[in-house]
């Protein structure tokens, strides 16, 4: 047993998606979630970038001493895992585009993928691509450009959120997708406002649910889940502001939110 905290990062207030799918799974676990938002969106920058800022991150949670780090980041995941992986000792549990499960759901054989720029160009994505088992599927990638910066603004409800979504979804529904994956991890904080456009038809692939079993899976295999009567502490830091996570975690009162400078 561990009662060190799991840690978490992203480039924001996307990654609690993965947090609170955890938490629900997991809720003896101490959680440390990191939020580099001064350096958001990750999904424009370069892989060098990317690498840096996520080595940056790994080494903060480290200092504090984590068990286990999520790479609550499609971007970072897809662009950083295998150097991350390489240089540090800790397990970490990547995000990435589900777009496996999603075709072996699809029956229209065409699914939409809806992430950052950083994820569509990733090689990553092109291994998974390869992965599919059926050869016919055929994915309707689009960047979600504006999106990340609308939730980090806490403007899900805007015009502009509706008619940014707008302008992606349609044409991926003219293509007749019946699965949409949505392949960044501030996305599902517009998963209302998507179906409002999606109706029916169209089946939301949120990873966050899968993610939370892989955590357990990799504690378990361990040994080093926290004992069922561990209190947990849940903290949260931001370095630039914190507005949009005591939104989010407006649910979870014994949430330690600190704006620190790192
Ligand atoms: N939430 C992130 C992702 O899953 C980062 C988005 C961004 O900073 O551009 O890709």
């Amino acid at each position: 047993m561990s009662s060190k905290p799991i840690g978490f990062f992203d480039s924001g207030v996307g990654g609690l998606s993965i947090w609170m799918a955890v938490q629900k799974l997991l809720p003896n676990e101490n959680t440390l979630y990191l939020a580099d938002n001064k350096n958001a969106p990750y999904g424009d920058k370069s892989k060098e970038e990317i690498i840096f800022l996520s080595e940056k991150n790994t080494e903060f949670l480290l200092e504090h001493n984590v068990k286990l780090i999520v790479v609550a980041c499609n971007t970072a995941s897809t662009n950083a895992i295998p150097h991350l992986r390489q240089k540090y000792k800790v397990p970490f549990i990547r995000i990435q585009p589900a777009i496996k499960p999603a075709g072996l759901l699809s029956k229209t054989k065409k699914i939409g993928l809806l992430a950052t720029a950083g994820t569509l160009k990733s090689e990553m994505l092109d291994l998974l691509k390869k992965q599919i088992p059926t050869q016919d599927i055929d994915i309707i990638g689009r960047y979600g450009q504006g999106l990340v910066e609308i939730v980090e603004n806490m403007e899900m409800e805007s015009e502009e959120s509706k008619f940014l979504l707008t302008q992606y979804l349609k044409p991926m529904m003219e293509k007749e997708i019946d699965q949409l994956v949505l392949g960044c991890t501030h996305y599902p904080f517009l998963k209302k406002q998507m179906e409002a456009i999606l109706g029916d038809k169209v089946n939301i692939i949120d990873p966050s649910p899968a993610i939370a079993k892989q955590v357990k899976r990799v504690l378990e295999s361990k040994g080093a889940l926290a004992g069922s009567n561990n209190y947990p502490e849940y903290v949260f830091m931001a370095n630039k502001s914190v507005k949009a996570m005591r939104k989010l975690l407006e649910n979870f009162p014994s949430a330690k939110i600190l704006l620190e400078k790192f």
